[in-house]
């Protein structure tokens, strides 16, 4: 069950006016091919363990906002795991997620991360739910942070558009099932016979093992933008019809529909193509660009800080990425009520 929530975004906006010279766009180019108006990068020395960070602090708080039992809670509630989705982590080796439990100060608790690109928020939650299940954990944080700026060439205009930096996080415990907060189920599939539509060929194993076969450059974005459009229109409706078929909902018993923000075109023809009813989807793509695995926490984070998601509603998420990966899952919105965002998105929302 869900209790806490939480989206960060570093604070330099950037829009697309300001996006460099030598790539020569202009805003009309990617707002009509992209819906993208501002995205935001970090400032040279930010990590996303950093940003990370910033977005568990506010969702731990927010989570240790609500009470067990009826008691007051002072101190944020104990987690007993810790789940970083990243494709973008600070150094190869070791994960993440126990140098972020170590800074949160929680103690020797399971951490590891999770490797799904932009789908990795919902591998991640699928994690932690069955770990939960399992009965390995009671409380759970699920962060999934992104610093994609680092990884465009700076002559990669196609990329260079449209992905950005953020975080969220949330915080799963056990629950009842049915309850608002609960996550009634996923679908999960991937395909590696895609791998090369869209990767950072270097900075591996491989490119360790043979150097003369790779350069810098292949420490950047390699993309076939076109061939991931149309994957991703593909994966992420096959997947939301079978996950609804699987769950018992109809089109129309979805309340809110969360797509992975990867381009305002994508998320249209997944609506349409599902087919949704008109005003279902949830979409900030405009404010923060591709996120990553952060873009569902961020985009659920600024709906709630929002009012746009509302207790007990039936929300699907859905996401494609790299691998290719592509991931849903449908969950019972919880109790939750929004303080401020941070740099005027996302912004952690509170257990009421
Ligand atoms: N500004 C201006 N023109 C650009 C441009 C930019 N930023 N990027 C590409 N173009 C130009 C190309 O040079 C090309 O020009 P040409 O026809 O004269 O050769 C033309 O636009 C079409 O290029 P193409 O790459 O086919 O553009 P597109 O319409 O597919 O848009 C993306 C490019 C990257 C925006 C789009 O493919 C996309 O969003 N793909 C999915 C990306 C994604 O979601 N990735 C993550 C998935 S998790």
């Amino acid at each position: 069950m869900l209790e806490g929530l939480a989206g960060v975004v570093p604070p330099r906006a950037v829009g697309n006016n300001e996006l460099p010279a030598a790539w020569e766009t202009d805003d009309a180019w990617v707002r009509r091919r992209t819906g993208i108006g501002v995205r935001h990068w970090v400032a040279p020395g930010v990590s996303t363990g950093d940003l990370a960070l910033q977005a568990a602090v506010r969702a731990l708080d927010v989570a240790a906002a609500a009470p067990p039992d009826g008691l007051d809670a002072v101190t944020p509630p104990p987690v007993d795991a810790v789940i970083v989705a990243t494709s973008t982590p600070d150094r190869p080796m070791p994960a993440m997620a126990p140098q972020l439990a170590h800074r949160l100060g929680l103690g020797q608790v399971a951490a590891w991360d999770v490797a799904a690109a932009c789908s990795g928020f919902v591998y991640a939650l699928a994690t932690a739910a069955g770990v939960i299940g399992a009965g390995i954990a009671h409380r759970v944080l699920v962060v999934a942070a992104e610093v994609y700026s680092t990884l465009i060439a700076p002559d990669d205009r196609g990329a260079g558009v449209v992905f950005a930096d953020g975080a969220g996080a949330v915080v799963l415990r056990r629950g009842e099932h049915g309850e608002p907060g609960s996550i009634l189920g996923f679908d999960l599939g991937s395909d590696g016979a895609g791998h090369e539509l869209i990767e950072v060929p270097g900075g591996g194993a491989l490119a360790r093992s043979a150097p003369d076969r790779y350069t810098p450059a292949d420490l950047h974005f390699r993309m076939r933008g076109r061939d991931v459009f149309q994957h991703a229109v593909t994966r992420m409706t096959l997947s939301s019809q079978v996950l609804l078929k699987n769950v018992g909902w109809s089109v129309d018993d979805v309340d809110r529909f969360v797509a992975h923000q990867a381009n305002a075109r994508i998320l249209s023809a997944v609506a349409d193509r599902i087919p949704l009813p008109a005003g279902r989807q949830i979409a900030n793509i405009d404010r923060v660009g591709n996120t990553g695995a952060a873009s569902i926490p961020l985009a659920l984070a600024d709906a709630a800080g929002n009012s746009r998601l509302h207790t007990g509603q039936r929300v699907l998420l859905t996401s494609f990425g790299a691998g290719l990966t592509w991931g849903s899952a449908a969950l019972l919105w919880p109790h939750l009520a929004p303080v401020p965002s941070v740099h005027g998105v996302g912004g952690p929302v509170r257990s009421a």
